[in-house]
């Protein structure tokens, strides 16, 4: 885990409600596993006071710069629009946290995410693809202009379904990966953005017997397991029999989603 004063290369608008900003952090990049996060700090402002915590949503191929998608939604991500502009500074911490685990021998995935919760898949299926594992994307958001990162699905020839609440109504989009669970292979599920969209990737991968994991998003403090500002309940295992604590930025944010699903009582 680094702190670094990073150079920014850019931060401009990407799509829909989301920004996209690159800062040069080498030390933090090429450490950096996929799902694991950053947290950043506003400079040149006493407010916020505590750092904001995001994904990293790709690493330049010679791993020295870092991208962040993020969507502006208050007083932290209004400030980093607004005063971090290219050649200005980015105070960002990272790598942090427990990322995504991709079985070596995985054949084929499917990476399920809603609104900005897909900015954490990107770094997975970049290391998915370069492993030779085939990726299936199921996308959804609210309008399409938020379905962020269909250029990187595009750019690797996966296989996209995507589903927006302004089109498509209330369903789901997992309602897609039902049927074709029945005809294909999966190895493990990665899902991000959605309890719903959870629920339905936990029980499917249930019913297959196969691995799935989920990014969880929690307020937090330090970002490193100092402060417990970040604790949620979890299962023990995976019958749900016993329940524990953990810090989400420390122990996660990547979990087993039979850790997380129904873990309150
Ligand atoms: C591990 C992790 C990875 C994340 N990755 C991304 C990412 O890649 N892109 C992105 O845009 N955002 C991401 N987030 C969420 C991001 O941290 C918040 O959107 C950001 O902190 C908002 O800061 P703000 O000052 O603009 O808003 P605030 O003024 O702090 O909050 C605005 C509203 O958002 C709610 N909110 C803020 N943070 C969270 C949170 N962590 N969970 C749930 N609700 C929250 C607040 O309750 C409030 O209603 C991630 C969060 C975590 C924990
Ligand atoms: S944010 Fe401090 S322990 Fe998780």
């Amino acid at each position: 885990m680094q702190q670094v004063h990073a150079p920014v290369t850019f931060n401009r608008p990407l799509t829909g409600d989301y920004w996209l900003i690159e800062v040069e952090a080498p030390m933090i990049a090429d450490d950096l596993r996929p799902g694991q996060f950053v947290n950043i700090r506003i400079e040149n402002s006493l407010a916020p006071s505590l750092r904001r915590p995001f994904s990293v949503y790709r690493v330049s191929p010679d791993r020295r710069r870092l991208q962040v998608a993020y969507k502006v939604l208050g007083q932290g991500t209004r400030l980093m629009a607004a005063t971090m502009p290219e050649g200005g500074r980015c105070d960002v911490i990272g790598p942090l946290g427990r990322g995504f685990e991709l079985p070596a021998d995985a054949k084929r995935i499917a990476v399920i995410g809603r609104g900005i919760g897909i900015a954490a898949l990107p770094t997975l299926v970049d290391e998915a693809v370069a492993n030779g594992t085939e990726v299936y994307a199921f996308l959804s958001a609210r309008t399409e202009p938020n379905l962020v990162a269909l250029d990187i699905f595009a750019q690797h020839d996966c296989p996209v379904v995507t589903h927006t609440d302004d089109v498509a109504g209330t369903g789901m989009v997992t309602d897609q990966l039902a049927p074709l669970i029945e005809k294909l292979a999966f190895d493990a599920f990665y899902v991000c953005g959605s309890n719903r969209l959870a629920r339905a990737t936990h029980a499917m991968a249930g019913k297959l017997g196969i691995m799935s994991q989920i990014a969880m998003e929690q307020h937090m403090a330090c970002g490193f397991g100092d402060c417990h500002g970040c604790v949620i309940q979890v299962n023990l295992d995976p019958g749900g029999r016993e329940q524990g604590f953990r810090e989400v930025c420390h122990y996660g944010p990547v979990f087993d989603t039979w850790e997380v699903i129904d873990a309150c009582a």
